[in-house]
């Protein structure tokens, strides 16, 4: 596959992903909200895309000490539900970059929404490419989102590029069991845009291969096959909002490629990590 089919295959599988701006804001209207004084108290409930919501989210920022001096990259932001909840609740100036185009579009009108545009802002940006300055951010989080992306070697050196000089990173993601097999792998790749999956231990190399101290590499499979079972009950009751939108074979497509993903979990074939480095320094000691 080329690299612009990977890219196209991932943008429309977010342009029709039954989580999106209108779905947010239609399900805050169907709630009793007025949308012009809703404030980040409230978006923060219906704008998350990652598994376990705001407290993944919390976890991650205590993994990087942040703090109200923080400049913090969010990687794959998407909608911007997490760098927004962090600027709010910790006062840290969150940047926020997603490859899609109508994420990133949504991401700036719903932080417009709230009020928070003068602490996050968003760009639209290939991760492994993303042209930010070198050693610019002091965190860097994910969550979620480097299974799509197929060239993980490079993927993690533009991440570390990115990071100040002792700056910590702090990603979750889906990651491959030895026993997944190359059906499994190619219908993930089609039905979930997953291109590249990769494992505890590979992460962890790469992270030390990039010149990060590793700190954490935590397996959270059973945590998520739990969640996951929960998630797919949440896009079920979407379904009315989804057909209204992309019609009921793509209700039915989604509905068959998240159930597989699911099972997948229960099963034992997939599994999901938590990882926390920290990018060397010059003063610090050598590695052995
Ligand atoms: C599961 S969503 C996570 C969104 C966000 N982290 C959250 O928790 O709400 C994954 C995001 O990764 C983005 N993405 C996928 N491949 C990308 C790439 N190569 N560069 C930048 N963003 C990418 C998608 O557009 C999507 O918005």
């Amino acid at each position: 596959m080329t690299n612009n089919a990977h890219l196209e295959l991932v943008t429309e599988f977010y342009d029709t992903h039954p989580i999106s701006e209108k779905q947010v804001l239609d399900k805050l209207v169907q709630d009793g909200f007025d949308l012009s004084a809703v404030d980040q108290g409230i978006l923060q409930d219906y704008d998350q895309d990652h598994f376990g919501g705001l407290a993944a989210t919390d976890t991650l920022a205590r993994l990087v000490n942040i703090s109200r001096s923080t400049h913090i990259l969010d990687v794959c932001c998407g909608l911007g539900g997490p760098a927004r909840y962090l600027a709010y609740h910790y006062g840290s100036c969150v940047t926020g970059i997603d490859l899609n185009q109508s994420r990133v579009d949504g991401a700036v009108r719903l932080t417009e929404m709230v009020g928070l545009e003068e602490k996050v802002s968003f760009y639209r940006a290939n991760a492994h490419s993303s042209a930010l300055p070198s050693d610019e951010f002091d965190a860097l989080i994910a969550q979620e989102a480097f299974c799509h992306i197929p060239d993980k070697p490079r993927l993690l050196t533009e991440c570390v590029r990115l990071l100040k000089p002792g700056g910590l990173i702090a990603f979750t993601d889906i990651l491959a069991t030895t026993s997944m097999t190359t059906t499994v792998r190619k219908r993930l790749r089609q039905e979930m845009a997953f291109l590249e999956l990769d494992t505890l231990n590979g992460y962890q190399v790469l992270l030390e291969a990039n010149g990060c101290l590793l700190k954490k590499a935590e397996d959270l499979s059973e945590e998520w096959a739990q969640i996951l079972v929960e998630r797919l009950i949440m896009y079920r009751s979407l379904k009315d909002q989804t057909v209204a939108r992309f019609g009921d074979a793509h209700f039915e497509k989604w509905d068959r490629a998240y159930s597989f993903f699911v099972k997948l979990y229960t099963s034992g074939e997939l599994g999901g990590g938590r990882f926390l480095a920290r990018k060397r320094a010059p003063t610090d000691p050598r590695p052995n």
